[in-house]
């Protein structure tokens, strides 16, 4: 069936979003990416052609196979264009209301049997697909950042999945060449549930002034073997996202664990977001 797809859309071509659109069109997906007006759409190519080109420069992808990537993607700012998708992933911000405009299109446009799946890592996905009139097919597909090279995919299934799309969704995963681990609708999912605490301690060793930031981090990549140190690594997420996950987890299951330092809330208040940003615990400028 998922070889049978004939076109995935992704909406949304943030970093997760471009991504996503990578990660589909690398593995022979015929991809439409859809963005909300012409400067997001070139912002969101810019992204891919970039990641491509890294890749190339690492010896991951040869410059035949980029090209071959590139000419299977197509950009829209119509979500009408994907009247004709097997499968569409939502990566727009953070917000209901926002996602609740896209589920509601995408419901109307793509046809019923179609998946529709979230990247979201801060709402509900039940939420999410209590939106649509297709409930059952709504899925949560959680990719890390970046998503072309990180492996986990969290696949998210709710009350009302029906079992077999939540079969589709494991194929899907497994034809990206990624590892998928199904996990229930709860805050936080699996992976975040267990990172974003250590992340928030590391704030505060930081607002404590226990160490630099170069310790900190150094003390997580040097003892420990962790790829990025936590600074570093809450840098390249966003502040903004790892808050957002920080609040739904305290929301709730209301353990001290997830109460976010307030260093964290402050620097995401005066817009000190990241590497996005150009700055965050680090300077980019
Ligand atoms: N395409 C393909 N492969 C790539 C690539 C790209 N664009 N960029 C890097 N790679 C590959 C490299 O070739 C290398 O592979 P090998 O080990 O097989 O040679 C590997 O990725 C690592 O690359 P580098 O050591 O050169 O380091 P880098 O700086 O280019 O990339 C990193 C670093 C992959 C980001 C690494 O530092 C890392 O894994 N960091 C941790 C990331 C992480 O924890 N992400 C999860 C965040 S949480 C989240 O996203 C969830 C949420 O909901 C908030």
């Amino acid at each position: 069936m998922v070889e049978e797809f004939s076109k995935v859309g992704v909406v949304g071509l943030g970093t997760m979003g471009a991504g996503i659109v990578e990660v589909f069109a690398g593995a022979g997906f015929a991809v439409t990416g859809v963005e909300v007006n012409d400067a997001a759409l070139e912002r969101g190519r810019g992204h891919l052609e970039k990641s491509l080109a890294k890749a190339v420069a690492k010896g991951k992808l040869t410059e035949d196979e980029r090209r071959d990537i590139l000419g299977r993607v197509t950009f829209t700012t119509s979500r009408e264009d994907l009247a004709d998708a097997d499968f569409a992933v939502e990566a727009v911000p953070e917000r209901m209301d926002v996602k609740r405009s896209v589920f509601t299109d995408l419901d109307r446009i793509l046809p019923s049997g179609s998946i529709l799946a979230t990247n979201t890592s801060s709402l509900s996905v039940t939420e999410i697909a209590a939106l649509t009139n297709r409930p059952g097919k709504v899925i949560g597909l959680h990719f890390f950042n970046p998503a072309p090279v990180m492996k986990l995919v969290e696949i998210v299934g709710t009350v009302v999945t029906d079992p077999g799309v939540l079969d589709v969704a494991t194929e899907v995963v497994k034809r990206l060449g990624k590892t998928p681990v199904a996990v229930t609708d709860r805050a936080g999912f699996v992976a975040n549930a267990l990172l974003v605490p250590y992340l928030n301690d590391a704030v505060t060793v930081y607002e404590r002034g226990l160490a630099t930031r170069e310790q900190i981090d150094a003390a997580v990549t040097e003892a420990a073997g962790f790829p990025m140190g936590p600074l570093t690594l809450m840098d390249l997420v966003g502040l903004d996202v790892l808050l957002d996950v920080m609040d739904v987890l305290w929301e709730e299951f209301r353990r001290p664990r997830y109460a976010a330092a307030p260093l964290l809330r402050r620097m995401v208040a005066a817009g000190l977001l990241g590497r996005k940003s150009g700055r965050g615990f680090y300077d980019y400028s």
